[in-house]
């Protein structure tokens, strides 16, 4: 089966979430965390997401990246209908149309800084992955520690790693889990120019999940997750 791709649909929108509920657990335990949520992302912009801590930020996202099926609704990503697909058809459309950035960075501990970046590459079966990924690691300023391994690097260093990785297949669509939430000030700060940097360069769309009220206003638009249901602030 040709899998819709999102080529012929270059003009819609890059994320259209419709009626979208989520819980967990069941009967008396249950934790309904999503309601009929609904949201729109224009293609190339940047869009901060903040609410308070288990609104259903990451429930969110996880669902936007097929890591996980909401109970009802829908969601498009670049096109394709992401929910319904069988695992293998997630995966393969994860590796092609998302990068995930996290709090916790997330990196493969026995890896090199060069060998995280050019996994994504290697899964998808370039052929040149090695090089690319270097010119990614140069990048973001880390061509100097590619021989490091996760343990040998600071934490903004290995942030820097991180994006590196999660844009090293050029994906759509970035999503950023409080990706300054584990940085110092300062770090942190580098670290979101470093993003807001390589996403406008790259015409990517930015999800950014946020604590930071300063983050989220350099975004395109700004939304509240509350009640279940996202709300634009501006
Ligand atoms: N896998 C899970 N099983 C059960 N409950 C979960 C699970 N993941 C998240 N939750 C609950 O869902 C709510 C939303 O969590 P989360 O999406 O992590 O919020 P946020 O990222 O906004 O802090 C919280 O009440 C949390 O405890
Ligand atoms: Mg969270």
């Amino acid at each position: 089966m040709i899998q819709q791709t999102g080529q012929e649909n270059q003009q819609g929108p890059v994320i259209e979430v419709q009626s979208v509920t989520k819980s967990y657990g069941r009967d008396d335990q249950k934790i309904s965390v999503l309601h009929n949520l609904d949201f729109v992302a224009r293609r190339a912009s940047t869009i901060a997401i903040t609410g308070p801590s288990g609104s259903g930020k990451s429930t969110l996202l996880g669902l936007l990246a097929g890591l996980d099926q909401p109970d009802s609704g829908q969601i498009l990503m670049d096109g394709l209908e992401v929910t319904g697909l069988s695992q293998s058809a997630l995966s393969s459309f994860r590796a092609r149309t998302i990068g995930i950035v996290f709090q916790q960075f997330h990196l493969i501990q026995t890896l090199t800084a060069l060998e995280n970046v050019s996994l994504p590459l290697e899964i998808a079966g370039a052929p040149d992955a090695s090089t690319q990924a270097m010119a990614r690691l140069n990048s973001v300023g880390l061509a100097d520690r590619a021989s490091h391994l996760p343990s040998q690097l600071s934490g903004g260093e290995c942030q820097r790693v991180a994006i590196a990785r999660a844009l090293v297949v050029k994906p759509k669509i970035l999503l950023a889990d409080e990706p300054s939430g584990n940085l110092d000030t300062r770090t942190g700060e580098r670290i979101t120019d470093l993003l807001f940097e390589l996403v406008k360069r790259e015409g990517t769309t930015l999800i950014l999940v946020t604590h930071n009220e300063d983050l989220a206003a350099r975004c395109d638009e700004r939304f509240q997750l509350r009640d279940g249901q996202l709300q634009r602030i501006s």
